[in-house]
């Protein structure tokens, strides 16, 4: 792995850890509102955000680069609603998309084919977490200010395993 790509995959283990860390400031939100469901999912999202930061870690040191972790930036801890929160996420997950395409296309560019195939990963795993997101927010949509359907939304999302 050269300099270049070991440096994008460094970003992206601060940017992974950043996301667990904004999605564990939205979940103590939530748990502050009482949706103690909506809570749980959110906080689930922040370990699987730092799952991905491992397994980045995991591929440069595999191919004997060093791993240099970097500050992460305070994340927002007050939000006018859960829609809120719900569409920031999904815009974080967009941003997200598109810094894992720049790094896929520097790794074309590097002729790195073994972070080529580290990557495809998470292209994949983009489609699925913008798609989850897209499903909240447009279900948070349909609610708009019913207290039982937020209700229902709370319980359906403690159930995530
Ligand atoms: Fe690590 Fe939500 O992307």
């Amino acid at each position: 792995m050269n300099d270049k790509v070991a440096k994008s995959f460094n970003e992206q283990i601060q940017a992974e850890f950043y996301s667990a860390y904004m999605y564990y400031a939205m979940s103590l939100y939530c748990e502050g509102k009482n949706l103690k469901g909506i809570a749980s999912w959110l906080k689930k999202q922040y370990e699987e955000e730092r799952e991905h930061a491992m397994r980045l870690i995991g591929h440069v040191q595999d191919r004997g680069q060093t791993v240099t972790l970097m500050a992460i930036e305070q994340p927002q801890a007050e939000y006018a609603s859960i829609l809120e929160v719900f569409e920031k996420s999904l815009a974080h997950e967009k941003y997200v998309t598109k810094r894992i395409h720049d790094m896929y296309a520097l790794a074309v560019k590097e002729k790195d084919y073994a972070a080529q195939n580290h990557l495809q990963w998470f292209i994949d795993e983009q489609v699925e977490e913008e798609a989850s997101f897209t499903e909240i927010v447009e279900t948070l949509k349909l609610i708009g200010d019913s207290p039982i359907g937020l209700f229902q939304l709370n319980a359906q999302l403690g159930k995530r395993e």
